[in-house]
């Protein structure tokens, strides 16, 4: 957990914001404005070395917001990757961001940007950045936004960590070990998980036949948070996230290039952890409970097969076309179970479809719902918190393409066309009554490379976390 403090402490490095065109440039940095070294260019941290300070750029005075703190603060902390230790930003009060906002995207944009992908390296030579010191006096609106930053982006790395984490080293059980740890560090959150016997028990053919050609068993993992000052007891947050610890594609093998990536499908489970971890660590008086639904997709001789018909948990029939379509079938059985558990209002997050990502790059993902004013809550959560989502339609003319000749719908079609929305149709039919939203996070949740913001590094983004915590302020 990074440590935020205030005032005029020994730091290992010193950064302030500039932004274009200059006024009142620190004394240190007008000699660097002069010989033109120094541009203030929104996001480009330059470093001096005596002493280690660190001119951070957010751009044109006129048009400096949030999304240039958070970036420049990403950039600082690159800048500062072999240093690690405090920082100390000074804040810039001559720019129109308010100054909580300012040190709040600050702290955001450092922890995010001091992220290192190589925790399995012999020797990471990315040193972290542990305390940041904001000089400034503490006031309780610097001291709350600043926090709460601090819990975004720290839960947001852990989902990145999760993410990131190799398939052989995390499968269902052991995702399920990470739930249980997080649940331990919040008196109002409570971990259960199901194994194999007891989704048969339940019925839940769907989910079960996506994990059973892997030796690695599935599991239903499930989050309980119950704030004792929750506003609304009869509101029930259901979070659902796809947990493939890892997607071969299963009979309906995937090509071999770019398959080690495949370790991030349960980037969708890992927002939903980290993002009621982070409900429970900011006491978001909202109830809520998280689902994740955790198989491996393998190949093999108990692997299901195209043609295989699944019996879900809530009686209806699945002809598998596909087995690289397996979110769709994992998430059938959770939904169902979302709302067997009481929740009112849902939503799925998963890295469900290939096209989602060719059609939206990795910066927004789309969002479809059966409710305008919910799904309007969750484009503006994304919106405000970084993490945004862009609406995709729904229509009942689209349910013919899922229609099976023997069964009560197919997982996936024959033809090349909507692959997202018909992925997003097969969703409905598990949703249950009430309003429910399906996230497809398949850009932006999982990075082949640098997205060349403060998400600076390859792999897990910790998409969803602070998604889900913005939504948890918009509810209460
Ligand atoms: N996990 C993949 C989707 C994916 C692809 C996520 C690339 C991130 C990057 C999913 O399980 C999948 O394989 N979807 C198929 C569905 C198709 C068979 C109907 C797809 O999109 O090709
Ligand atoms: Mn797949
Ligand atoms: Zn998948």
């Amino acid at each position: 957990m990074t440590i935020v403090d205030f005032g005029q402490v020994d730091a290992d490095a010193v950064a302030i914001p500039v932004a274009h065109p200059f006024e009142n440039l620190d004394d240190r940095l007008a000699p660097l404005a002069e010989s033109g070294e120094l541009r203030g260019k929104r996001g480009e941290a330059v470093r001096l070395y005596e002493p280690r300070l660190v001119a951070a750029g957010v751009g044109a005075r006129d048009e400096a917001d949030a999304e240039a703190f958070r970036a420049v603060g990403s950039a600082a902390a690159q800048a500062l990757s072999r240093v690690g230790g405090t920082i100390a930003w000074q804040l810039d009060p001559s720019l129109r961001v308010a100054l909580p906002e300012q040190a709040a995207a600050l702290v955001e944009g450092t922890i995010l940007g001091g992220y290192s992908p190589g925790r399995w390296k012999s020797k990471d030579d990315i040193r972290p950045i542990d305390r940041i010191v904001i000089a400034a006096d503490e006031t309780p609106e610097l001291r709350a936004a600043v926090e709460r930053a601090a819990v975004l982006a720290d839960s947001a790395n852990r989902a990145r960590d999760l993410a990131n984490t190799p398939p052989n080293e995390l499968t269902p059980a052991t995702l399920a070990d990470r739930a249980e740890e997080l649940a331990a560090e919040h008196e109002h959150l409570t971990f259960e998980a199901l194994g194999p016997d007891e989704m048969h028990g339940l019925g839940m053919g769907s989910l079960l036949a996506v994990g059973q050609g892997s030796r690695n068993e599935s599991r239903l993992i499930v989050l309980r948070y119950e704030p004792p000052n929750a506003a609304n007891k009869d509101f029930l947050l259901g979070l659902v996230g796809k947990s493939i610890t890892f997607d071969t594609g299963g009979i309906s093998i995937k090509p071999a290039s770019g398959m080690q990536d495949m370790k991030g499908d349960m980037a969708g489970g890992a927002g939903t952890l980290h993002g009621i971890g982070a409900l429970a660590a900011l006491g978001t008086p909202v109830r809520a409970i998280a689902i994740l639904a955790a198989a491996e997709n393998m190949p093999g001789g108990g692997a299901f097969r195209p043609g295989d018909i699944l019996r879900a948990a809530n009686g209806k029939t699945i002809e598998v076309i596909n087995t690289d379509a397996e979110g769709r079938l994992v998430l059938a059985d959770a939904l169902w179970y979302a709302r067997r558990e009481g929740a009112t209002h849902v939503l799925d997050l998963a890295t469900l479809t290939g096209a989602m990502e060719l059609a939206l790059g990795d910066f927004y993902a789309g969002v479809f719902a059966n409710d305008d004013e919910w799904r309007e809550k969750i484009v503006a959560a994304g919106r405000a918190s970084g993490d945004h989502v862009w609406p995709f339609p729904l229509h009942p003319r689209y349910r013919r393409y899922i229609d099976s000749t023997y069964a009560d719908m197919k997982n996936g079609s024959t033809l090349r066309q909507g692959s997202p929305v018909l992925a997003a149709e097969f969703l409905k039919e598990f949703s249950g009554d009430g309003p429910w939203a399906h996230i497809d996070m398949a850009g932006p949740g999982f990075l082949e490379r640098s997205r060349g913001d403060y998400l600076h590094q390859p792999g897990g983004t910790g998409y969803g976390v602070r998604l889900i915590a913005e939504l948890g302020r918009l509810l209460s």
